[in-house]
């Protein structure tokens, strides 16, 4: 199960406070004037840089991409395609963010492609003091990635 505090085997290298932060920003920069559901996420590269992103809301509703993938399309399109954690903040629109929000299906599976399941933390915040530590490998158990095809 994630835990509230920094118990997780490895957290202590990963720069939890910036992370947060960085997604709380880029949450600011959502378009979804569908849904009104604001979420921004902060991916770490193995190099400890911080690549951003928010969701991206589409009238035609299908092409829209979560905050997620956002960011881990702006760094794998800049030649990242190793990361160590990903934090995560969404709440319907407005200042507070009043509940943790979880990665999709389809962004758990997208992180599994550039991700260790067993060492990749998943961090849900609701503020830089109030958050979830995940293994990637909990929210997303017996997975399916690019091992499997060699
Ligand atoms: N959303 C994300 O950005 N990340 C998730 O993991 C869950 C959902 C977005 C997609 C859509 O713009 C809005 O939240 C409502 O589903």
């Amino acid at each position: 199960m994630g835990t509230e505090k920094n118990t997780v085997a490895g957290i202590e290298e990963i720069p939890i406070t910036d992370l947060i932060r960085s997604a709380i920003d880029a949450r600011k920069k959502a378009y979804a004037p569908y849904s009104n559901y604001m979420v921004g996420a902060a991916v770490l590269t193995n190099e400890l840089r911080i690549y951003t992103g928010c969701n991206i809301e589409n009238a035609a509703y299908t092409p829209s991409i979560c905050a997620e993938r956002t960011a881990v399309s702006k760094a794998v399109s800049e030649g990242k395609r190793k990361f160590k954690a990903i934090a995560v903040a969404g709440s319907p629109k407005g200042e507070t963010i009043s509940q943790y929000a979880y990665p999709c299906g389809v962004c758990r599976q997208v992180l599994r492609e550039f991700t260790d399941p067993d060492s990749f933390f998943v961090i849900v915040a609701k503020s830089e003091t109030d958050y979830k530590v995940y293994l990637l490998k909990e929210l997303l158990p017996e997975s399916f990635g690019p091992e499997n095809l060699f």
